[in-house]
């Protein structure tokens, strides 16, 4: 048996760093939704224990893709709980990934992809370790993995874990990758960092809250600023995690599909595509 599963983007719709962990991870406070565009993911139970990811990622080494982390850290847990008397009792794996997202884009591919791995392997292999338990061993493989699994649009407090269920308007949004690949790490440990000192509200955010990483990914990938300079003429152009993706909200898919169609013509060269934005994952659509 196969089964198939999205993998959605997410956007930002707003960030703020509200502080620093003392071990080095900030503090924020952002508001997350879907997008209904993303990668898939297919996964066969295999006759050996063996987990097996195809194709490859360029540059990724098998043990360091999430997916695989994400299947491994599942079997661990399920021996924790005593589901399983061992890791290996449980079924091996085929996983083939069909990649969209781009890596680096601030639309959470990596960590979609790590949470539609929990979730499908989780009734695959029939453990129900419940939403808690995959959110927080989610976290362990990346700060945005929890709202993947939570699957409900989010107003997310801590480093990203702590979410509370915020239903947003579902505009259209014109998503540009300026292609270049942002190295999170670097945005965050950059001097240039804005800090604000208050928390804010999320009614506050709600009315149109930015991105405080905006400033040093500027600075730091001109191709950035561009894009949203370029897309500031539509509307308000922001950016979504450290980027490098920067996305635009529209009325409609007219709208949507005119500017894509001006991009073409005046920045052929970057990517770009349009889709609605959710407020349950199309991962827990398709899981319902
Ligand atoms: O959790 P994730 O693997 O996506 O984070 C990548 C890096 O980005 C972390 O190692 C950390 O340097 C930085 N980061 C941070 N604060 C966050 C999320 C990420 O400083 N809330």
């Amino acid at each position: 048996m196969t089964l198939t599963l999205p993998a959605p983007a997410k956007l930002n719709r707003m960030l703020h760093i509200t502080g620093q962990r003392a071990d080095g991870y900030h503090e924020l406070q952002t508001l997350f939704q879907f997008l209904e565009h993303g990668d898939s993911l297919s996964f066969t139970l295999r006759d050996d224990e063996a987990i097996r990811l195809s194709p490859a990622i360029d540059g990724v080494p098998e043990e360091a893709n999430l997916i695989v982390r994400a299947a491994r850290l599942l079997r661990e847990a399920a021996h924790a709980q005593s589901k399983v008397a061992s890791p290996t009792a449980l079924p091996g794996v085929d996983i083939t990934l069909e990649k969209v997202l781009p890596m680096g884009g601030g639309l959470g591919g990596g960590s979609s992809d790590a949470a539609t791995t929990l979730l499908a392997l989780d009734r695959l292999w029939g453990l129900e370790l419940g939403e808690d338990a995959l959110a927080e061993l989610g976290l362990s493989l990346g700060a945005d993995v929890p709202v993947f699994v939570r699957g409900f649009a989010a107003w997310a407090e801590g480093i990203g874990e702590r979410l509370v269920p915020a239903p947003l308007d579902t505009p259209w949004f014109v998503v540009i990758h300026p292609g270049v690949e942002v190295a999170t790490p670097a945005v965050f440990g950059h001097p240039q960092l804005t800090r604000s000192s208050l928390a804010i509200s999320m009614a506050r955010a709600l009315q149109g809250g930015r991105n405080d990483c905006e400033v040093v990914v500027r600075t730091l990938y001109p191709a950035v600023a561009d894009a949203l300079d370029w897309l500031d003429q539509f509307g308000t152009a922001r950016l979504t995690g450290t980027g490098a993706c920067v996305f635009c909200a529209f009325d409609d898919a007219r709208q949507a599909s005119e500017v894509l169609g001006r991009l073409e013509l005046e920045r052929p060269m970057w990517h770009a595509f349009s889709a609605r934005g959710c407020n349950i994952s199309p991962l827990h659509a398709a899981l319902a």
